[in-house]
């Protein structure tokens, strides 16, 4: 069971594990210099800007940003946690990991999680064992074939059966001595209101196992047979189970999505095991709540900057849709970086909308494939999409061309590529019928904030750093021979920006361990910081002794200038004629200015 992973083991799978060797499993790498370099897997690409030190263990894509070690690279690359990324090594790399009990408040939250997950397994293995038992299962399994779907598709997603009667799983988990709290805490059973003792959540449901992307059972879904109510039953939020960054059926798609580098998005489990059925093996659904952000992120290790097709329902007023869908673009797109054409940062998002009256599921039973197909290809963009249904809401008068205009404002300032905005402005206006200069006006007025980018923050913040603390956090990592020097100066306690000191003063943390600073970069831990060091250590600069003292230098000078206060306590003195404290504060300002120099000297002349 997964455990807390001794920091020893994950130093020694560090140190087993190479990263080329790791990364050329899926980026063609060539030789560049001292470093290797390809196209990025994380961004879409046709200049390789994508880095891998051998020497440094380390990765960095100078187009987008992502770095970071071997766990990095797999973490993102394979949407890994940290522990995942160290055992998926361990195991290749043959490394025992021993288990250990987990004392500390992290330790105690994994052990939650593994136990949890090993209820998990024993209810899906009880739930499926109900589906195939000849009697008991049958009339599960003559539902399932109702809905049309196949041994196969019920077998590559795990289905189950939760029988009728109170308390069948939890008797089951009793007689395997799974603790009351335990399967109450996983969501399984729940306390009697009256009395004492506990019953199953689900009863006389077909069972949907939700699996993490990498198939371990984080919750359930549950369908009546009948039409009873409520229709569906899921899990509640756990410490394994989170709705918003769950996407049922993923495990199954991840690979199709990846080859196709698109994915389509449906709102039910039986929508999605109908796509599965007819041979549309990239999708996933969302499970009856908008897509979010997290889901996004997670879709993009897949797909890249490829494909979202949301398919909506027939039924679904277009308002509805266009309601749902509007926060979900708006999202997508503000994720467009200047000069890029969706390709580079963005997806590119349309929407399938199916014929009145029909889900996925009765569309597909009704239709095929290649209907459905069909109208993939032919599905709408999303600012189309977004458009028509604003029109059709307001309708095709003055006023309703007038507030279908408005409501686009707050979807088209997110799309922050200009060239793709005015391509959007275009279409906008010509469906309206008015002038595209009208429309530039009013995106251009205040009054609407562009939403906060995803993940905007990580990718402006380096920009602003120092330049100097910068470059002396790059001189740290690729230059180790001027570690001594900037301990015994303590540079790094001065640093003002709040990550690069956290960097910095981790490489000297480091340097005072080992003597060297390899491994430094997962000792950071926080993704940003794994990121913004692998960015400076890979940096090309050629260090020279001289030089690097010059900028240490050149930092003690910047930091020791008096500062304006001082001058201006100067100045008034003057003007107050308080001759002694004027006196007394040139008298200051000269012995600092003296020692500085100084200490500049002592480093310099060595
Ligand atoms: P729908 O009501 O559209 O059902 O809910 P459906 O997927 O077409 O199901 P069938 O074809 O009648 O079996 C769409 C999704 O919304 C969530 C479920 O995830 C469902 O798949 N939902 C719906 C619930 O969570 N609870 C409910 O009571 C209803
Ligand atoms: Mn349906």
């Amino acid at each position: 069971m997964a455990g807390l992973i001794p920091e020893s083991i994950v130093e020694d799978v560090r140190r087993a594990a190479d990263i080329v060797e790791i990364v050329s499993e899926v980026v063609a790498l060539k030789p560049a210099g001292r470093n290797l370099v390809g196209l990025c897997p994380f961004h879409n690409e046709k200049t390789p800007s994508f880095t891998v030190s051998p020497e440094k263990q380390i990765f960095h894509c100078f187009g987008c940003g992502q770095g970071g070690n071997v766990f990095a690279f797999l973490m993102q690359h394979q949407g890994l946690s940290f522990p995942e990324a160290v055992r998926a090594l361990a195991e290749r790399y043959h490394i025992a990991i021993p288990e250990t009990a987990g004392g500390s408040a992290q330790g105690g939250r994994a052990d939650l999680r593994s136990r949890l997950q090993a209820v998990n397994n024993l209810a899906l293995e009880f739930y499926r064992r109900c589906l195939a038992h000849p009697k008991q299962g049958q009339p599960a399994r003559d539902y399932l074939v109702r809905r049309g779907l196949s041994d196969a598709v019920i077998e590559a997603f795990q289905l189950g059966y939760a029988p009728p009667g109170w308390d069948q799983l939890a008797r089951f988990l009793k007689g395997r001595q799974v603790p009351e709290d335990l399967a109450e805490k996983a969501g399984l059973i729940a306390a009697r209101r009256s009395g004492s003792g506990f019953y199953d959540r689900f009863r006389g449901r077909v069972i949907f196992p939700i699996l993490d992307v990498n198939g371990q059972v984080v919750g359930f879904g549950g369908r009546v047979l009948d039409d009873g109510l409520p229709k569906y039953l899921n899990s509640p939020e756990t410490p394994l189970y989170n709705k918003r960054r769950c996407l049922y059926g993923l495990h199954q798609a991840r690979d199709h999505c990846r080859a196709s580098r698109a994915v389509y998005i449906v709102e039910g489990y039986l929508d999605l095991l109908a796509l599965h059925q007819h041979g549309i093996a990239n999708a996933v659904a969302t499970l009856g709540t908008a897509l979010t952000a997290e889901q996004v992120a997670l879709l993009k290790r897949f797909i890249g900057s490829g494909d979202i097709v949301l398919v909506f329902d027939g039924d679904a007023a277009g308002q509805k849709a266009a309601e749902r869908t509007r926060p979900i673009f708006e999202q997508l797109h503000s994720r467009f970086q200047p000069g890029s054409f969706r390709r580079e940062s963005g997806v590119n998002t349309r929407v399938l909308e199916l014929p009145e009256g029909h889900d996925p599921d009765t569309f597909l039973r009704a239709r095929g494939a290649e209907a459905f197909a069909a109208l993939a290809a032919g599905a709408k963009g999303m600012v189309a999409f977004l458009i028509d249904a604003a029109l059709r809401q307001h309708g095709d008068t003055i006023e309703g061309r007038a507030m279908a205009v408005g409501e686009m404002v707050g979807p088209l300032q997110a799309v922050s590529d200009p060239v793709t905005r005015s391509l959007y402005i275009k279409l906008l206006a010509e469906k309206v019928g008015v002038d595209e200069a009208v429309i530039a006006r009013r995106l251009a007025r205040p009054g609407h904030r562009r939403p906060a980018a995803v993940g905007e923050t990580r990718e402006k913040a380096p920009v602003r750093l120092p330049a100097l603390e910068r470059q002396l956090t790059a001189m740290m990592l690729q230059y180790p021979e001027i570690l001594a020097d900037i301990d015994k100066r303590n540079v790094t306690s001065y640093f003002k920006n709040f990550q690069l000191k956290a960097v910095a003063e981790a490489v000297l943390a480091r340097y005072r361990e080992t003597g060297a600073t390899d491994g430094v970069i997962e000792r950071l831990g926080d993704p940003q910081l794994q990121r913004l060091a692998a960015g400076l250590a890979l940096g090309e600069e050629q260090w020279t002794l001289s030089g690097c003292r010059q900028l240490i230098a050149q930092f003690e000078r910047a930091r020791g200038r008096p500062s304006r206060e001082v001058f201006e306590a100067i100045a008034q003195a003057e003007q107050a004629a308080d001759e002694t404290r004027w006196q007394r504060l040139l008298l200051e300002r000269q012995q600092a200015a003296r020692q500085r120099e100084l200490a500049r000297r002592k480093l310099l002349n060595r």
